[in-house]
């Protein structure tokens, strides 16, 4: 099964004094998803915004908001985020004691169930929830900041998932130093969801870097 090649701009690098103008701008340059990262300062080293942004931006676009939560504990929020406008709520594995549970209460409330790995997480963590996932998120860095390197590493891990979830209508997404130089490398390895902050948000044409992302990505395409 071939799922369609998608861009999710995540706005952890727009700028956050006029961060409504930059939702809108990247809608219209072409976004598909639109890339939440909401970090704690537990979970993560760093910590980013949370939900009365999410509320306040989500009038100023139709593109589904793809969150992505660095946040432990995280299940006694969920419901706070599908709220609060989250169409797909991705949590970690390493986050939740109960994946299981976190995953069913995401579907429960009526949204897509995601998961994230860090680098350093195997991909067999998934094997028995493969059946509760709508979308797997390979941590192309060590989550907690935008403007890192991506890990070349995470090409093998990619395509482990891949194999994992052949014949199934599940989303793998990369983030983590994405830029249209490694898009083709990490669609050929079997991502389908490609997420990209300072790539697009540092671009001076938002529009022109999503193409160019998109384009790499697909000029591989099999
Ligand atoms: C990192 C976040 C990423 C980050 C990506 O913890 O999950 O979404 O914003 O930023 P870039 O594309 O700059 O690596
Ligand atoms: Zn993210």
């Amino acid at each position: 099964m071939t799922r369609p090649l998608l861009v999710s701009p995540s706005i952890l690098a727009a700028d956050f004094a006029r961060l409504g103008d930059d939702v809108r701008a990247v809608d219209e340059a072409g976004a598909d998803w639109i890339h939440i990262d909401v970090m704690d300062g537990h979970f993560v080293p760093n910590i980013s915004f949370g939900l009365p942004v999410i509320e306040a931006i989500r009038p100023l676009t139709r593109k589904p908001f793809d969150v992505h939560l660095m946040i432990s504990p995280v299940d006694r929020y969920l419901e706070a985020f599908a709220r609060a406008g989250a169409d797909i709520i991705t949590v970690h594995a390493e986050a939740t004691s109960h994946l299981d549970r976190s995953l069913q209460q995401i579907r429960t409330l009526g949204k897509k169930a995601g998961v994230s790995l860090n680098p350093a997480t195997p991909a067999s963590v998934l094997k028995h929830v493969l059946d509760r996932l709508d979308l797997i998120l390979v941590m192309t860095v060590n989550p907690g900041f935008g403007g890192q390197s991506f890990m070349p590493a995470m090409i093998e891990k990619i395509a482990e998932i891949r194999e994992m979830v052949r014949g199934r209508a599940i989303d793998i997404e990369v983030d983590g130093g994405i830029t249209r130089a490694n898009a083709a490398d990490v669609v050929r390895a079997g991502a389908n969801v490609l997420v990209a902050g300072s790539a697009i948000f540092r671009a001076r044409e938002y529009a022109a870097e999503i193409h160019a992302i998109r384009t790499a990505a697909t000029s591989i395409a099999a």
